[in-house]
């Protein structure tokens, strides 16, 4: 049972769909695109104890968690405790996405490179953290503190970071995070803004070692040329340029490996999706976030050039230890991840609009769909 109603989840669903175990697939909550690869149970997302019941009376072996809110709370916990294999991290480990601030502390930790940071919980701090960062000095310091990126400590929805270009922008940015708590949190992050183009790097992960999956690129302004808002992803593609399965390791043995060890020692290992968003800067990569879940929409890139089977990998790695040899095998092919929005995205979408054309669409193209009826 995959879990989600995303163009995440339907990729996965398909994936998942190509397996020569022939898998019988269930999604929750799913949606009318997804119901053409799985049956759809209709338990929505944030009811563990109702999606905990259908795993029960469906008899299923294996549970996808597709979303980061449903893990924060601690769903494979409750699905674990009732003797149902879960792929995805405990709530414990999924604090590496839940909190950004927990997250910086991991990486400081493991010595994984990141932009510099403070935590703070006022405004006043946060504008002392800010000249304190502009004058840490060296070649991407010389033009003062701004841009600086302020972030919620919590889930924000990919909503949560702001980036400030001036001291306006940052007294604004702070008292909507933490006078006016939009996204209910009580620290903010201030970090260093780096500079250059990123990459997604996701890696399964069985609580011992960390597998990268293919590069991936996404982009997240929305209208041509970036001169949108922020948004959760317009689109992605896979392969990148200069990052073949070498590179991809070498990236994991810096980034995630140490995480993970970190998340064994400490005794919440982390088994799931590892995911880095990497910063390639002129000083080499940074990590600027981790996610605990396959990306949306780089997994609607990744996954089509996937030609091991997805749901034996996701079974072994909801077992401790389990992907131990497994190998992951990439078609050559380029795929690239177009996002089709409702007009007023992301701000105001529109909905009720029809979608049509679907019947004419190349063979070689895959639709996902995302929360449509
Ligand atoms: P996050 O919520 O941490 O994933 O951040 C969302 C996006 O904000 C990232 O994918 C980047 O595009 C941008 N971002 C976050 N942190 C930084 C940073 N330190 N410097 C530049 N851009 C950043
Ligand atoms: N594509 C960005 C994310 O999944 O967080």
């Amino acid at each position: 049972m995959v879990i989600g109603g995303g163009g995440r989840e339907h990729a996965i669903c398909r994936a998942l769909a190509r397996s020569p175990q022939r898998p019988e697939l269930l999604c929750a909550p799913g949606n009318a695109g997804i119901a053409g690869d799985a049956r759809i149970v209709e338990t929505p997302l944030d009811d563990a104890r109702a999606l905990l019941e259908a795993c029960l009376a469906e008899r299923v072996d294996l549970v996808v968690v597709g979303p980061e809110a449903p893990l924060v709370d601690g769903l494979v916990d409750l699905l674990e405790a009732n003797g149902i294999p879960a792929f995805g991290p405990t709530a414990a480990a999924a604090q590496l996405e839940g909190s950004k601030r927990f997250a910086k502390e991991a990486m400081a930790q493991a010595g994984v490179p990141t932009a510099a940071w403070e935590a703070v919980t006022t405004p006043a701090d946060g504008l002392a953290a800010i000249d304190r960062l502009g004058s840490l000095g060296g070649a991407a310091r010389t033009r003062g503190p701004y841009p600086v990126v302020l972030k919620a400590d919590g889930l924000a929805a990919g909503k949560g970071v702001v980036i400030a270009a001036d001291e306006a922008e940052a007294r604004a940015a702070l008292d909507m995070l933490l006078v006016d708590h939009r996204f209910d949190t009580t620290s903010v992050v201030v970090e260093e803004c780096l500079d250059g183009v990123e990459l997604s790097l996701l890696a399964l992960c069985d609580g011992v070692r960390a597998i990268p999956m293919a590069p991936a690129r996404d982009f997240k302004r929305i209208f041509d040329g970036d001169r949108g808002p922020n948004t959760g992803g317009m689109g992605s593609f896979s392969p990148v340029d200069g990052f073949d399965a070498g590179r991809a390791q070498a990236l994991a043995d810096e980034f995630h490996q140490p995480i993970l060890d970190l998340m064994a020692r400490r005794g919440t290992p982390f088994r799931g999706v590892l995911y880095a968003g990497l910063m390639l800067t002129a000083d080499g990569p940074r990590l600027l976030e981790l996610n605990v879940r396959f990306g949306d929409p780089e997994t609607q890139a990744v996954l089509p050039r996937l030609r091991t089977d997805l749901l034996d990998l996701l079974s072994r790695a909801a077992r401790p230890g389990g992907l131990e040899d497994a190998v992951l095998d990439w078609s050559p092919d380029h795929a690239v991840t177009v996002v089709l929005a409702s007009a007023g995205y992301p701000d105001a979408p529109r909905s009720g609009d029809q979608i049509d054309g679907l019947d004419a669409v190349a063979a070689d193209v895959e639709v996902n769909h995302a929360g449509v009826r």
